[in-house]
């Protein structure tokens, strides 16, 4: 896109203002995980441009750690994942700025862009360590962090709009900026489908993976992309705005006392729905989180809710809100006086629920496939369900719609060379990708060697997509396949186990120059086979710990170590 500073004929010398103009710029730097924070620091970088700044847009892993001493404007986009945690493109500037050799950075003005999600306890953490850090590294802010919940296209815009004020207002000179021609919207006619505007997509298929017998039930899912103009890489994922059950809905207006027919407004656009209908498809119902239960808590005067408010009593807080819903708010403390509307003003809009992509678009043109594992579990004395993986298992059958959008991923993506060898570790649901990454690689007829590991409990029950798999090794666009059934045999199988055990042939891979993909459960596997890599290397590399650690975070930076993990 370039600059957007003014042309100047040849001759022409630049006056002071634009002189200033010139050496005007703006570093944004994002960490992202699932792609939201990315997307929002291109967006940022777009509307500096046509303010007329001078953008530098990176990851944080792109960018050289040490050349920000030289950055006199930093504005920082990141996401909080898991436990708090940095995503893994973060990682290395966060762990630069938080080293012994961080720098000095007394002539930064920065503000930083914080996503994240309330239900976790240590939400938005990851922005409040840079907000934090730069300051005491001596940056002063030019706009206050904002932290933003799932639902954050108001806070963001608002945020870059106090960061264009703050970045214009400074010392005189820079304020009588050029903005440049606005950027002409969207192509012509054709609706443009978004996260804020998704696209009801036709379900064709959907299917129990899982056999007779199973623990579990995962489904396959196929849906219709046609006439969308929607386009997706393997490695992308897929956002679903599921619906609540209905029953819970309606267990929470009969308890209330409420009339489901109530026109409620849901928005500062004025829109409205029937009670029920926003229960079931505009607000999360299902969560309870610490900023609800404060915003709860001022509906009522004086209830016990206070107490397990207070400073200290975080763990209680913790293990009330652990499993629960707004049914069992009700019904714990008495919101009988509450009127509906002034209850669903507290409420959090429904957020999508993202699944890896598990087909390929060249293989299926205008479809896309999932595999969506459904979530059951017993909690507090009821039986819970999770909302959109119930949803398709009970209530979705083929012709209905879904709203979808596509989220890309640039930190899952096949090497750009189809001769790179992929390893790809992938238990559970956590295969979904890979069916599309080989399902890619067929169509490409790629020449590169693929290795799969999978496991899951039960070989008989629930060997997802089998056939497949065997399939592509007989056609060897798959070349390898190791599989851990969890279940089977008295010792617990998992794929870090296959992978030690082939520890060897692993480490030639990587030598080789192969990519490892880790896709699946982050708190358990992803961690216990990052662990597992790590020990492969030391041991078949000679290194010591530290060398093993340090040969893994190069395959990280160099994009040869992606992980798809949730
Ligand atoms: P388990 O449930 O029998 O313990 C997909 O869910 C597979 O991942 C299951 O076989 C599950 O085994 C397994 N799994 C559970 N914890 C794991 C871990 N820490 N590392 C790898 N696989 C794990």
């Amino acid at each position: 896109a370039g600059t957007a500073l003014p042309q100047l004929a040849e001759g022409e010398i630049l006056s002071e203002q634009q002189a200033s103009a010139v050496s005007k710029e703006v570093t944004v730097l994002f960490g992202s995980q699932t792609g939201n924070a990315q997307a929002l620091a291109e967006k940022a970088a777009e509307k500096l441009r046509e303010h007329g700044f001078q953008v530098v847009l990176a990851s944080m892993n792109e960018f050289k750690a040490n050349h920000i001493k030289k950055v006199q404007n930093l504005l920082i986009l990141v996401s909080t994942h898991g436990e708090g945690d940095p995503p893994d493109n973060a990682l290395s500037l966060y762990e630069f700025l938080h080293g012994r050799r961080a720098p000095q950075l007394k002539d930064l003005r920065f503000s930083v862009l914080s996503l994240g999600d309330s239900s976790y306890e240590f939400f938005c953490q990851t922005g409040k360590d840079f907000d934090k850090r730069l300051e005491e590294l001596g940056g002063q802010r030019l706009y206050p962090r904002f932290d933003c919940d799932l639902d954050y296209d108001e806070p963001a815009a608002e945020w870059l709009e106090g960061v264009v004020k703050g970045l214009s207002e400074r010392k005189s000179p820079e304020a009588a900026f050029r903005p440049a021609s606005v950027k002409a919207g969207t192509s012509a006619g054709q609706p443009v489908y978004s996260r804020t505007n998704p696209f009801k997509a036709e379900v064709l298929e959907n299917i129990n993976l899982n056999g007779r017998g199973s623990n579990k039930e995962t489904r396959h899912l196929e849906l219709s992309l046609e006439g969308s103009h929607l386009e997706f890489e393997p490695g992308d994922s897929l956002g679903i705005y599921p619906e609540n059950d209905p029953e819970l809905a309606d267990g929470i207006i009969q308890e209330m006392n409420w009339n489901p027919d109530e026109v409620i407004t849901v928005n500062k656009q004025g829109e409205t729905r029937s009670l029920r209908e926003a229960l079931i498809s505009y607000y999360e119902i299902t969560v309870l989180t610490k900023p609800l239960l404060q915003k709860a808590a001022e509906l009522l005067s004086e209830t016990p809710l206070d107490q397990l408010l207070l400073p200290g009593q975080e763990e209680e807080l913790r293990a009330y809100i652990e499993g629960r819903d707004l049914l069992d708010l009700i019904r714990d403390f008495n919101f009988k006086e509450v009127t509906a509307s002034s209850f669903v003003s507290i409420l959090r809009k429904m957020p999508a629920r993202l699944y890896s992509i598990a087909s390929s678009l060249r293989a299926n043109p205008d479809e896309v496939h999932l595999t969506i594992s459904t979530v059951r579990y017993e909690a507090h004395g009821r039986s819970r369900k999770g909302v959109c993986s119930i949803q398709c298992a009970e209530r979705i059958q083929p012709g209905d719609y879904l709203p979808v959008y596509i989220q890309r991923n640039q930190n899952f993506k096949l090497p750009p060379h189809p001769e790179t060898p992929i390893i790809m570790v992938g238990p559970g649901t956590g295969v979904a990708p890979f069916r599309s990454f080989l399902q890619e690689r067929e169509e490409l007829a790629a020449q590169g060697k693929t290795w799969l590991f999978f496991g899951d409990q039960h070989f008989v029950t629930d060997f997802l997509y089998q056939t497949e798999w065997q399939q592509w090794l007989k056609k060897d666009v798959l070349t390898k396949m190791d599989v851990a059934f969890s279940r089977d045999t008295e010792k617990k199988a998992y794929v870090q186990h296959r992978m030690l055990e082939q520890s060897r042939e692993l480490y030639q891979w990587l030598e080789e120059g192969a990519v490892v993909y880790v896709c699946g459960d982050e708190k358990n596997m992803a961690h216990d086979v990052h662990e597992t890599l790590i020990q492969i290397i030391e041991k078949e590399g000679g290194f010591n710990r530290e060398q093993a650690e340090a040969y893994l975070a190069e395959m990280q930076h160099s994009k040869r170590y992606q992980r798809d993990v949730y």
